[in-house]
């Protein structure tokens, strides 16, 4: 057979096996065997040496044509596997729902935490910070707590291991340590704030400091060696228990709903004076099975916490409060075991 005669025929083959290639790896093999540099089409390309000159033109022609058309068979056959390849593998229902990204939300005991602040700013509360490691006088000193108080008892108090460095191994009882410097401690309150504060500004003050406080306590439903509180602190000329009880009704009405009924007990704290604890009534309360349930420690600040932080108690008064934020967290959710706060557990998580 002629040269002039294989071209088509071959043509014809390539043509067909390019169409066949069922996906890219085998489109490239079968470009290989036609069209690369030992491809039967270029061994025809080779053979035209060898034709009588008068004919070569015109077979020339025809293989540039033909291997122009196979190169256009090519790159139409990589476009529709490029594609199929692109496409999923699996059908696509593009009616479905999207698929949610998880969104992380705020703590239980954080919201409780907002949510009591967003009530006293509305009454012209700021939030203010102290440090969790404190020492004995911001702790208890100054706040008129004498040192045989039972709260100053190292059951009660996570003392710091003082840094033998700069102080003696000797530490007595209660934490005191020769020479008169004391280890630091975590804050068992954050009443500490109240002083922290204090100290560094002049009245009028009307503050809240939300944070964690610590205690040697074993956990239990009710207990956890670490905690929450917000303490709130004002101080002014002429403040009155009526303000304190006022403002505490105010912010359980804002909290829990306007059912809240808030009751005042007669209580001894050192830092106080006249000293309550509150107690709090509601639905919820009833629910749980109980009338009253002791949600806070408050009372008209002490004239000696005045002094010890330069005020001068003849002119100014003011109330201070301790609440704890997991004890309302408790009662507002209905949750019996305190330790579901640190768990961490998803599932408990998810519900707020
Ligand atoms: N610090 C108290 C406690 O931890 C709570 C408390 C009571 C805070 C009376 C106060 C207060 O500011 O006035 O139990």
């Amino acid at each position: 057979m002629s040269l002039l005669n294989e071209i088509d025929p071959l043509k014809q083959a390539a043509l067909a096996d390019l169409k066949a290639a069922s996906d890219l790896a085998a489109l490239e093999q079968t470009k290989g065997a036609w069209i690369g540099p030992h491809g039967k089409f270029t061994a025809l390309l080779k053979r035209l040496g060898s034709l009588p000159n008068e004919e070569k033109p015109a077979a020339g022609k025809l293989i540039n044509a033909a291997k122009a058309e196979l190169e256009a068979a090519l790159a139409e056959r990589r476009g529709e596997l490029e594609l199929k390849a692109a496409l999923p593998k699996a059908p696509t229902d593009f009616t479905l729902p999207g698929r949610r990204r998880l969104v992380g939300k705020l703590h239980p005991l954080t919201q409780v935490t907002d949510d009591i602040v967003r009530a006293f700013r509305k009454i012209g509360f700021v939030v203010a910070d102290g440090p969790e490691l404190e020492d004995d006088y911001h702790c208890f000193d100054s706040l008129n707590t004498p040192a045989d108080h039972p709260a100053r008892d190292a059951q009660d108090t996570f003392y710091i291991a003082p840094d033998a460095a700069t102080v003696s191994a000797s530490a007595g009882a209660g934490g005191q340590v020769e020479g008169g410097a004391s280890p630091p401690l975590l804050r068992t309150h954050t009443s500490s704030v109240q002083i922290r504060v204090m100290e560094k500004q002049p009245p009028p003050i009307r503050i809240l400091a939300p944070g964690r406080v610590y205690r040697r306590d074993n956990a239990d439903a009710t207990h956890n060696p670490t905690f929450h509180q917000i303490e709130g602190l004002y101080v002014d000329k002429g403040v009155t228990v009526g303000d304190l009880k006022g403002t505490v009704e105010f912010v359980f009405k804002e909290l829990m709903g306007p059912d809240v009924q808030v009751r005042f007990r007669p209580h001894y704290f050192s830092y106080t004076e006249p000293s309550f604890e509150i107690d709090f009534s509601s639905a919820l309360v009833k629910k749980m099975g109980k009338d009253w349930l002791e949600i806070a420690g408050c009372g008209m600040v002490h004239p000696q916490v005045f002094e010890n932080v330069g005020y001068d108690p003849e002119m100014w008064t003011g109330w201070a409060f301790g609440f704890g934020i997991e004890r309302i967290a408790m009662i507002r959710y209905g949750i019996n075991d305190i330790r579901l706060f640190y768990e961490n557990d998803l599932r408990f998580l998810r519900q707020f």
